[in-house]
């Protein structure tokens, strides 16, 4: 356990931004209201097997009608800005280009901005996080088309951006990308559901399918981002990038072979879509291990795509131990593990079994993206799930000692990267502000530092919650 020595004279300035994280599908139920169209995430909840004990998003934290109580919580806890998603089946309910757009979903969005400003916080908005118009899948397979999608995806941008642009200056295209393409389309555990593995889906490709879609992916932010800048950052004077997951990869021990699978475990983890984005080149190591399954860009593509990104959106919950060997075929020739050669754990496992807290990682992580993209990085997400939280009573789960621990150890390590290595770390938003629809995982795995009891959907500060207010307006210097 890291007991952290932040020294005292250490700061952040005064313009840095922090607060909660949450997404459309995750939080806000109500998914027939408003005119919404579905999203692919209606569906695939509701195919049995496809979600712990079978949940949707139907209600969820029923955001949709309690945004003002939510809006009171980001207001008790003082934050600076909040992170929230819009649902495009909401604003465009089908979807597509030449679709009817929804003044209702509109509206929705445009009174809980105008709330949120009004309360003098900073809207941070994602435009997609995941809940892709059902329609859009059925028609042309979504990600799997990128001629059809691109373009649909820009013309949703554009509205985004006339509708709310003038109020909303930090843009997020993409969350999580890798998450899209390879749990979506690889696994098959993430919406839409495709494998090839025919006791998961009785359609896909894991072989291509993924690659395809994350370069429609890149290609839909790409070109998103160059409409804002032609058409509307001039006007608006916002700014906009993606943002990506990427988790610290360390070597399991100090052999060259397990060094190197480190760095391929960040090539094809991050660098599939950081690189193209930042640097206009993919890593070696994805070409290596994929050759002509690597969908190309032209170069017309790539003048769009290499630059596309005014910042680096970093979400990142854990670190990984890299031994070279394994198969999988996502994920190349490294093999993950949080046990140390002494066999010692690196850190408390969470309830979730990929991630453990190790604050070191966090702080490795940031040093990384900085030196080798050169980018302003605003920590989009990062977050702890305590083990068993859902079992507990409430008054004994807001009490959740492990993620305190975690969130102190990442502030340390986030203000150190500050002051001490010179990174230069403009936002940190913790994922999440409630408990909410942990997508595949349902209900029980609670990532919120505020506790939800789903029976009432009351919500209850944790004791997390508070550290980190408290911590922030501790370390923010006044304006
Ligand atoms: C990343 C995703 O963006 C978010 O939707 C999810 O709930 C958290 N990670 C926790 O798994």
């Amino acid at each position: 356990m890291v007991t952290p020595n932040t020294p005292s004279s250490y700061e952040l300035p005064s313009n840095f931004l922090w607060g909660f994280a949450t997404a459309s599908f995750q939080i806000e139920g109500s998914t027939d209201a408003g005119g919404r169209g579905k999203s692919i995430w209606d569906d695939f909840s509701k195919i049995p097997g496809k979600t712990l004990d079978g949940r949707d998003g139907d209600v969820a934290t029923d955001s949709y009608n309690r945004w003002q109580e939510d809006l009171d919580l980001l207001v008790s806890y003082g934050v600076k800005s909040y992170r929230f998603s819009l649902a495009w089946s909401r604003i465009i309910p089908l979807g597509g280009r030449d679709d009817p757009i929804s003044e209702e979903g509109i509206k929705f969005y445009s009174d809980f901005i105008d709330a949120l400003l009004a309360k003098g916080i900073t809207p941070f908005v994602t435009l997609y996080h995941w809940d892709l118009p059902q329609t859009l899948h059925d028609r042309y397979l979504g990600w799997l088309n990128k001629t059809e999608i691109v373009q649909d995806y820009v013309r949703y941008a554009r509205v985004c951006f006339e509708r709310f642009g003038d109020r909303v200056k930090h843009w997020l295209t993409m969350n999580e990308p890798w998450c899209i393409s390879i749990l979506g389309y690889g696994r098959g555990v993430f919406a839409p559901g495709r494998s090839s593995d025919r006791l998961r889906s009785p359609e896909g490709d894991s072989s291509t399918e993924p690659w395809i879609a994350g370069h429609s992916v890149i290609l839909s932010h790409a070109y998103a981002v160059r409409a804002y800048r032609e058409e509307f950052k001039q006007k608006q004077g916002g700014e906009i990038g993606v943002t990506l997951n990427g988790d610290w990869a360390m070597p399991y021990d100090d052999s060259p072979a397990n060094i190197e699978a480190a760095q391929h475990a960040l090539d094809v983890a991050i660098g599939w879509f950081a690189d193209p984005i930042y640097l206009g080149s993919y890593p070696a190591y994805m070409k290596e291990m994929l050759g002509d399954r690597l969908p190309s860009f032209t170069e017309e593509e790539w003048s769009v795509v290499k630059g596309s990104s005014d910042f680096y959106g970093m979400n990142t919950y854990t670190t990984n131990l890299c031994k070279a060997g394994g198969e999988d075929e996502f994920q190349g020739n490294v093999e993950y593990t949080f046990t140390r050669p002494d066999g010692t754990q690196l850190g408390t496992q969470a309830h979730c079994a990929w991630l453990q807290d190790y604050p070191e990682g966090f702080r490795d992580l940031l040093n990384y993206l900085y030196k080798r993209y050169r980018k302003p990085i605003y920590v989009t997400e990062n977050g702890f799930a305590v083990k068993d939280e859902d079992k507990k009573p409430v008054e004994e789960a807001l009490h959740d000692d492990d993620r305190v621990q975690y969130y102190r150890g990442v502030t340390d390590s986030l203000i150190k990267a500050v002051n001490e290595d010179g990174v230069d770390v403009r936002a940190y938003f913790a994922w999440s502000l409630l408990d909410n629809f942990e997508w595949a995982d349902g209900y029980v795995t609670r990532f919120g530092v505020t506790y939800v009891d789903y029976k009432t959907q009351k919500r209850y500060a944790k004791d997390s919650g508070n550290f980190i207010a408290k911590w922030f307006q501790d370390h923010v210097q006044q304006e």
